[in-house]
């Protein structure tokens, strides 16, 4: 069994990597997070952007389960099922939702944008999906599993109610919207007849899998600096986006784990507020005219930075990497000059590892050690000796400094553009 998961901070590519390792999967498992996600997968000049169901739906053979840790909004989950249909993505039989997973409902969503706006200028920047206070109920024990969506409707409308009247109760002194409960049990009415056929015990039929010996991939959300233990918190999402989370959210063990693949970009770009101590505008700027790095969730320009090898240091130590998929090698081929982030220096000290407090990661400034650019193009490698030699040389050196061995390496959104090491 192999865990897929984010260095950085979301949007490494994970969706891409994904898609390529499923040709060789039976099962994937999307472990945590919610559609704050947004994994986009590019197969010839279709594009598509998933945000709950994992990216192996795009693989006739391979089955799928929205596994427990995820927080599913149930409306949005209708909407994307519908636009697979749409595009002839079959999804019956072969897409599973979890009755373990919680639900995101519209007032998780008033509470999320309300307190944000709250926030002002500290604001996380969160994609005002609903997510923090889906998962925040569901630690205080009253939210709603997927699995209450098969109750008689009266029962599930009176426990809807229930949650809204408590929502609606506090939330003019809150600053949130109120939410109406009637609008709610009609929508929750409707989304739950469309899902109960996908309705499952996420965790039998994961080991049911297991047992059968299929290959199964596990899909991470977000990315291992978003995890809300080990992220620069409270910048962070409020799920557990480290390999940890992967096995705690499928209720699959850690020792039926065999590889985890991590998805990283040759440089790093992040959404929302929080330290970002490599961030470079003139990196962002050359980028987003490239028309690259706009968010697949949010459209908000993502900011842009150097890459930073004390950051994925670290998140190679939390996850355990068997090996790196790095993606969007292509994105620094016009480069003369590329530096790589190799220390912090903070308050005179020089740190090899990251700081516990945000405060203090924000004050960190970078230690560069400045590689030189290939300034040719590398989308047609289809091997990994048809790369420059410096751009061999880049990546190989990233390895080094990071503690993993390169897996995967991608020059371009498309399958094709994906190749191994060696
Ligand atoms: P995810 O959330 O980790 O699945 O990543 P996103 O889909 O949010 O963002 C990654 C973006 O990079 C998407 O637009 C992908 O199509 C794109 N992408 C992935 N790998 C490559 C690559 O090697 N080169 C280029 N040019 N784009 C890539
Ligand atoms: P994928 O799976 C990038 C960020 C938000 C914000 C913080 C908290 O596509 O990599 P939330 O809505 O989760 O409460 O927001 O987390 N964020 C992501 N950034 N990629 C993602 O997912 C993200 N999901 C959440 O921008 O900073
Ligand atoms: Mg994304």
């Amino acid at each position: 069994m192999t865990i897929v998961l984010g260095l950085q901070w979301g949007d490494e590519g994970k969706g891409k990597i994904l898609d390529v390792m499923a040709a060789e999967a039976d099962w994937v498992l999307r472990a945590q997070g919610g559609n704050n996600a947004g994994h986009t997968v590019e197969i010839g000049k279709e594009k598509y952007v998933l945000h709950l169901v994992p990216s192996g739906i795009l693989r006739s053979d391979v089955s799928c389960l929205i596994a427990g840790g995820a927080v599913v909004d149930p409306s949005g989950l209708v909407k994307e099922i519908e636009g697979l249909t749409q595009r002839k993505i079959r999804t019956r039989g072969r897409l599973h939702l979890a009755a373990q997973a919680h639900l995101v409902l519209p007032h998780h969503r008033a509470v999320d944008q309300g307190s944000e706006k709250r926030r002002g200028h500290g604001k996380i920047g969160t994609t005002g999906r609903g997510i923090g206070p889906a998962y925040s109920d569901k630690a205080i024990r009253v939210g709603l599993r997927a699995g209450e969506l098969a109750l008689p409707p009266a029962e599930l409308a009176r426990r809807l109610r229930e949650r809204v009247t408590a929502h609606n109760r506090v939330a003019r002194s809150q600053g949130w919207e109120k939410i109406s409960a009637t609008q709610t049990v009609r929508e929750m009415a409707q989304a739950a007849k469309f899902l109960r056929p996908y309705l499952a015990d996420g965790v039998t039929l994961a080991h049911r899998a297991v047992a059968s010996g299929k290959r199964i991939l596990i899909e991470g959300a977000q990315g291992t600096f978003l995890d809300v233990d080990h992220g620069t918190y409270p910048f962070v999402t409020s799920s557990h986006c480290t390999a940890g989370g992967a096995c705690t959210g499928t209720g699959v063990p850690p020792t039926a784990i065999q590889r985890v693949v991590g998805v990283l970009k040759a440089y790093t770009t992040r959404v929302g507020g929080g330290p970002f101590v490599t961030e470079d505008g003139t990196l962002g700027h050359l980028l987003h005219g490239m028309g690259r790095e706009f968010g697949s969730t949010t459209g908000r320009a993502r900011r842009c930075g150097w890459f930073d090898a004390v950051l994925v240091r670290r998140a190679v130590q939390l996850n355990g990497v068997t090996e790196m998929a790095i993606t969007n090698l292509d994105g620094l081929d016009g480069l003369e000059k590329i530096p790589v982030c190799v220390g912090y220096r903070l308050k005179g000290k020089i740190l090899s590892e990251p700081p516990v407090e945000s405060s203090d990661w924000a004050k960190c400034r970078p230690i560069y050690r400045v590689f030189e650019g290939w300034c040719e193009p590398t989308t047609e490698a289809r091997h990994w000796r048809d790369l420059p030699r410096k751009a061999r040389i880049y990546l190989s050196a990233i390895a080094g400094l990071v503690g993993a061995p390169l897996g995967i390496i991608s020059v371009g959104a498309g399958r094709e553009q994906t190749f191994r090491h060696g």
